[in-house]
């Protein structure tokens, strides 16, 4: 056995929220289902103490509501790709909001923001922007249905999200109020998997509208995947759907798409392309995407039609924000500051003896953890453990995903904070974990399939 440096305890004092912050908690849970708009951010996700709301954030730090300042690493589910409050993006949407949010007739940014996108992401012909990422895959999915005048429906089943609609809730431990007749229209197949994808087809003659897939996720493709997919969607006049809402503005500023040279027919982007702000988008080929034009000569199909999808200031964000993606290395920063988090972390790991228990998973720029037990199995006590002690030090990681603000400084920082916090995980796998918990554990989204 390699002898193990001495453990430092870091701070013993529980992770406490003040008594404001524990009412202002009970009385969202009064008035709002789940105390929250979106279940990756509900108080089930973190541990008791946790920061209940957070009231601002610059760059990569954010402040709680009890005045706590955090170094973070979820960045409002990984749309913040640049940084909290960036300037050149808020003073953008500021220009814009105070000229008018929403008018009768179209605004000039909306082509301005297709032209700027259309730019980025090579082989889309058109876009039609919205608010949320479910909407555009959903639109995707419509398409691709009118197009082949087929019902059914293909995704991966490695990948934990696609929508809120009913096509991808009916597929997921949660499937309530949503018709069995809906559900069974939704198939699946292994990522990295040919040979399922394959089975599908076969199975399902004339009948599969497309594949829907994140081009990567925590795994990478492997040679000949995605290109593979291309093939087989063409061989079966299925259309080959990318849901580039995380690799997008991420892997490369063209999309997955862009890194690993597979264009889709279509691909749906939201989360970073507007640093936080509503902006999601439905690009492709012309052929499919103006199935929902209005050109005379065609039946339509009702494509994106909302109220809220070109609000002025969010387009404005989005373009600012792409213009920065245009003209700074932002993808580069964010491989290289997530490749410096995770060899420091690698390294805390090792040097206190869990690196068989905590696990950095995913591309470098967009690294998640996976937290083992003393028998190697998953453990919410033991991811329950790693928030808590993170947060006491001042790291809130729901994962480890970097942004553009993530300076040295920062990272650094976090890595100290993490090797203490690995020093408590140690004590906890040789002594028990029971002591150390300061609260329930936290639970995933989805519960476990039964
Ligand atoms: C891969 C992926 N696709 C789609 C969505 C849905 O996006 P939205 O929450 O903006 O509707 C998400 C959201 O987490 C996602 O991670």
């Amino acid at each position: 056995m390699t002898a193990k440096p001495p453990v430092t305890d870091g701070p013993r004092t529980r992770l406490t929220a003040s008594e404001r912050s524990e009412a202002l908690r009970r009385r969202a849970h009064d008035l709002i289902p789940g105390g929250a708009h979106t279940y990756a951010k509900g108080d089930d996700q973190y541990p008791e103490g946790a920061p209940a709301f957070i009231v601002r954030g610059t760059g990569c730090h954010v402040w709680d509501v009890d005045g706590r300042e955090f170094i973070e690493y979820g960045m409002g589910l990984r749309s913040v790709t640049l940084g909290h409050a960036y300037p050149p993006v808020v003073e953008a949407a500021a220009a814009a909001m105070k000229q008018g949010a929403n008018f009768t007739r179209p605004s000039p940014l909306e082509l301005e923001a297709a032209e700027r996108l259309l730019g980025l992401i090579e082989g889309a012909d058109m876009a039609k922007f919205a608010k949320n990422g479910s909407d555009v895959t959903t639109a995707a999915v419509k398409l691709a249905r009118a197009h082949t005048s087929r019902d059914l429906v293909a995704i991966c089943r490695d990948q934990p999200f696609f929508s809120t609609d009913d096509w991808f809730i009916g597929t997921t431990a949660m499937p309530a109020g949503i018709p069995q007749s809906i559900r069974a229209m939704t198939l699946s197949f292994r990522y990295n998997d040919l040979d399922s994808v394959d089975t599908l087809f076969r199975r399902h003659r004339g009948q599969i509208a497309c594949l829907v897939l994140e081009p990567a996720a925590s795994q990478e493709p492997a040679p000949g995947f995605l290109q593979g997919l291309r093939d087989r969607c063409d061989a079966e006049g299925a259309v080959l759907v990318f849901d580039e809402m995380i690799t997008g503005f991420r892997w490369h500023r063209g999309g997955a798409q862009g890194l690993y040279g597979v264009v889709p027919d279509l691909s749906a982007f939201g989360k970073g392309m507007a640093n936080g702000f509503s902006v999601s988008a439905l690009v492709g080929r012309r052929e499919l995407m103006e199935l929902g034009g209005i050109r005379p000569d065609r039946e339509r199909v009702f494509l994106l039609s909302t109220t809220h999808g070109a609000e002025t200031h969010a387009l404005a964000a989005a373009i600012a924000t792409m213009k920065i993606y245009e003209s700074e290395g932002v993808v580069e920063t964010l491989h290289r500051q997530g490749a410096r988090l995770r060899a420091g972390i690698d390294e805390a790991a090792r040097s206190r003896g869990i690196a068989s228990h905590f696990l950095l998973i995913g591309r470098d720029c967009n690294l998640v953890y996976a937290a083992k037990d003393a028998d190697g199995k998953p453990s919410q006590a033991f991811r329950t453990l790693v928030l808590q002690e993170a947060l006491k030090r001042g790291i809130l990681m729901p994962s480890l995903v970097v942004s553009y603000s993530h300076g040295d400084e920062e990272i650094d920082r976090t890595v100290d904070a993490l090797a203490e916090v690995f020093g408590v995980y140690r004590q906890a796998l040789d002594g028990g974990i029971a002591p150390f918990l300061e609260g329930r554990p936290v639970q995933p989204v989805f519960p476990p399939k039964s």
